[in-house]
């Protein structure tokens, strides 16, 4: 499988996800993604940004991401972001982006709630491979402010939505400070992937290990083996976010520090390589499951259909007495062959 056949698959997924972004989130959440957990802190933004090769996700203290993010990263030649929910309007301005975020947040959650109601957006970008990662709140057990008692709770459920899909990817961030035996990551997926089928792991913070202390035997999948292993990473430090340090350079001191450490595992650690895993793995991961999305959507399409005929959606010629409602209906069955028409596409998935 080459690049392109990669392209044209992410492709077929990202135009169902938009499709269906504002239909059902049932059908959006049976599409293949990557959706990124882990506690509070581990390290998930952090390794989301270096993975898109740019910053532009709202931070701060607390719990910062309250609404899923799903983020559809497509190599292009220019770098730009447009949001689903603002067609035609083309980001430049990566801090434009992160007022953006916040302020949909804001909306659909306000006074610091959750929402598992979605953020669409689509970077387009020469540093990218073709990929579609979901950023999800981190778990927490402390209710900050007017937080309800039971956050906990509200934000275990939202991740637990977007990770009990069988065609979700689950990339479990854990920072390589903590015993991985303890990981919220590794615990949450264990909860809906328990033979860590569809788990890939990621350490973090590997600069921040004790001296003498190193993560060889975790990277080695010797510790609590998954069957796609583990990446380690080495992010920007809070220093070094303070100190406005950008991506090139932090990518450049991360080479440095795994040319220093780790050199027989140099298929195993750099954001680099996790950028090339999570590309493969989501590919394979498409491949396997269109088959059974598309048989299954074919289906919902002939129910729906058969439901809007009943309801004289298709009628062009009967006077509906409600002009709107039948237009409403006539839109909505246009729209929905749009979205499967993602499907008609020729793609060779063998
Ligand atoms: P999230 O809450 O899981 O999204 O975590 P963040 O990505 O916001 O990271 C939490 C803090 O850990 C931030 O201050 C980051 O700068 C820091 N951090 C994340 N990864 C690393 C790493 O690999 N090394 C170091 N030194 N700091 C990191
Ligand atoms: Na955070
Ligand atoms: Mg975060």
């Amino acid at each position: 499988a080459g690049n392109e056949g990669m392209k044209e698959l992410v492709e077929v997924i990202n135009r169902l996800q938009d499709c269906f972004a504002y239909t059902s989130s049932s059908l959006n959440l049976q599409l293949p993604m990557i959706a990124v957990v882990g506690g509070q802190s581990a390290g998930k933004s952090s390794v989301l940004e270096a993975v898109a090769g740019r910053d532009f996700l709202p931070r701060g203290t607390g719990i910062v991401t309250r609404r899923p993010l799903i983020l559809q990263m497509i190599p292009h030649t220019e770098e730009y972001v447009e949001f689903l929910h603002q067609p035609g309007t083309k980001y430049t301005d990566f801090e434009a982006v992160r007022k953006e975020i916040q302020e949909a947040t804001d909306k659909e959650a306000p006074d610091k709630a959750i929402s598992s109601r979605p953020i669409n957006l689509r970077l387009y970008s020469p540093y990218v491979l073709q990929l579609t990662l979901v950023d999800l709140p981190g778990l927490t057990k402390n209710p900050v402010n007017d937080q309800p008692n039971n956050i906990e709770q509200l934000i275990r459920d939202v991740i637990l939505e977007y990770i009990e899909p069988e065609n979700t990817l689950i990339l479990a961030v854990t920072p390589a400070t903590e015993d991985l035996a303890n990981s919220d990551a590794l615990k949450l997926a264990r909860q809906v992937d328990p033979a860590g089928e569809r788990t890939i792991g990621v350490l973090t913070k590997l600069d921040l290990m004790d001296q003498g202390t190193d993560a060889r035997e975790i990277l080695e999948n010797k510790v609590i083996p998954l069957r796609r292993g583990y990446i380690g990473v080495k992010n920007r430090s809070q220093a070094d976010i303070t100190n406005a340090i950008n991506m090139k350079a932090a990518r450049d001191a991360e080479d440095a520090f795994f040319s220093d450490n780790y050199k027989n595992l140099k298929d195993r650690v750099g954001t680099r390589v996790l950028q090339r895993v999570l590309n493969q793995q989501l590919e394979q991961h498409i491949r396997e499951k269109l088959p059974g999305i598309r048989s299954n959507m074919i289906q919902k399409k002939n129910n729906l259909t058969e439901q809007l005929q009943i309801l004289g959606a298709f009628d062009t010629k009967a006077q509906s007495n409600n002009a709107l409602f039948h237009q409403v209906m006539v839109r909505f069955a246009n729209s929905m062959k749009l979205c499967l028409e993602g499907f008609d596409y020729n793609v060779n998935i063998n």
